[in-house]
């Protein structure tokens, strides 16, 4: 029985267990000890990487949709250099994962039939995923399987909503980070990990040895990152045909209180005098002269209101737009999208697929309000509960795209 495909390797390997003559040869080897047992997981880790998933589907071409939700149909009208359009860009996948064990190409061996036959034995599974390197082939296999169905979902909700202009404008890869030495395309979605991602950048590009020793202010205001509309044309295109391009999200609605109390729970020179003053302007009746004059003291109900306006007082914001909106998933062909619930464990794989320094993992920094607790899922569900349900329904209705794409479930049961 032949096991090509690494997704069926596991079944397949179930398929074939307890004939006699693999018991047999199981005893024999297995009386060997675990020298020999790792010696063969070698084999068999290395025969993967030259199998891996990634390989297989690099010549897939997908067409590129554009769903009705992309910053091109936005009320928001760009200037003439946004849309100054870019030609079509055929999202080829180039991210190509690799195992990370031994890599020595020099010395791939072949996987004889004497291996294959060892690895038949469930029993000696259980003896690999007793291993270290047994595990991080288990979690090697999770975590692509996550990545290949991500990616599909994504894919068929994109082809459900196609329209038939696929031109990409500058404005659409304006929150795209750029890491040249790694190859890597990074799309900020605010208030989902990304300071912590912009240290890494940082680290990757060599303007630090370690992320620990980065301030906040140094990440946000001097950061020295590039954003993709700040090349040419042609490098746009070069950079989104042949790098990583990655993209972490969140649960919206818990993205949206973490921004909500962010913003407008503590002293804020920005975001009160520009935000809340008209808010409170707008949506408080009786308002006292002193939040008039400062905006300070939002209530998450009134923030609702404004972001549910049609006819907002003050415009969007980055912390609070659709993932649809800021990253357009469905122009451009991620490779990886990763969850904020996740965070740590996806973006410590992710860099290591990359190829990034062994000793560069994924930071876990609170930047603002460092006392106050991280947004949970209960305490976005206590402010929620400050509103009505028509105001929570049309809430995750605003967000709802972002629910559909990135298999988000619907976050109350009384929603519809
Ligand atoms: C190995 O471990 C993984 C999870 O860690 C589990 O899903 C799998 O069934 C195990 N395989 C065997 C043969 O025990
Ligand atoms: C990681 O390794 C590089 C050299 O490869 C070194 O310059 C850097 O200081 C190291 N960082 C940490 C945090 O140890
Ligand atoms: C606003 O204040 C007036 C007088 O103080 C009061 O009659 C009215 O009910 C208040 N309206 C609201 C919505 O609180
Ligand atoms: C969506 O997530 C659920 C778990 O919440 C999972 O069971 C399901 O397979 C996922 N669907 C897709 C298409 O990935």
């Amino acid at each position: 029985m032949e096991c090509k495909v690494i997704d069926r390797g596991r079944r397949c390997l179930r398929l074939a267990t307890m004939r006699l003559p693999y018991m047999f040869l199981f005893l024999l080897l297995f009386s060997a000890g675990g020298l020999l047992l790792l010696l063969h997981l070698q084999y068999l880790t290395e025969t993967i990487h030259e199998q891996a998933p990634g390989g297989k589907h690099r010549h897939r071409q997908q067409q590129p949709d554009q769903c009705p939700y992309c910053p091109d149909n936005n009320t928001r009208t760009p200037s003439s250099r946004d849309v100054q359009k870019l030609s079509r860009v055929d999202p080829v996948n180039v991210w190509n994962p690799r195992f990370p064990v031994a890599q020595d190409k020099g010395a791939v061996p072949q996987i004889t039939k004497n291996y294959r036959k060892l690895l038949k034995s469930s029993a000696l599974l259980q003896q690999l995923n007793s291993t270290s390197a047994g595990q991080a082939f288990n979690n090697y296999q999770r975590l692509t399987q996550i990545q290949q169905s991500r990616r599909e979902l994504l894919r068929q909700v994109c082809a459900k909503y196609r329209s038939f202009t696929r031109t990409i404008s500058r404005m659409q890869v304006s929150r795209i980070y750029v890491e040249d030495t790694h190859k890597l395309l990074y799309c900020e979605v605010p208030k989902a990990g990304c300071s912590n991602w912009k240290r890494v950048l940082m680290v990757l590009q060599g303007q630090a040895s370690s992320t620990a020793e980065l301030r906040h202010d140094q990440v946000h205001y001097e950061n020295h990152l590039k954003r993709l509309d700040s090349f040419t044309y042609a490098q746009i295109i070069h950079r989104l045909k042949t790098y990583t391009k990655v993209l972490f999200l969140r649960e919206p609605l818990e993205r949206l209180v973490s921004a909500f109390r962010d913003k407008f729970e503590s002293p804020n020179s920005y975001y009160h005098p520009v935000f809340g003053k008209p808010i409170i302007t707008k949506y408080r009746a009786n308002a006292s002269r002193s939040a008039l004059l400062t905006g300070e003291g939002v209530t998450f109900k009134e923030f609702i209101q404004y972001l549910l306006d049609v006819r907002r007082p003050v415009g969007m914001d980055i912390h609070w737009e659709r993932v649809v909106q800021l990253c357009s998933p469905c122009l451009i062909d991620y490779n990886f999208i990763g969850k904020f619930e996740t965070l740590e464990e996806e973006a410590n794989f992710l860099l290591r697929q990359i190829g990034a320094p062994a000793n560069l993992t994924f930071p876990s920094f609170k930047d603002r309000n460092p006392n106050a607790a991280r947004t949970s899922s209960r305490i976005t569900q206590e402010y929620f509960s400050r509103l009505s349900l028509s105001e929570r329904q049309k809430t995750y209705d605003f967000f709802y795209m972002d629910y559909l794409m990135f298999n988000y479930s619907k976050p109350f049961s009384d929603l519809h």
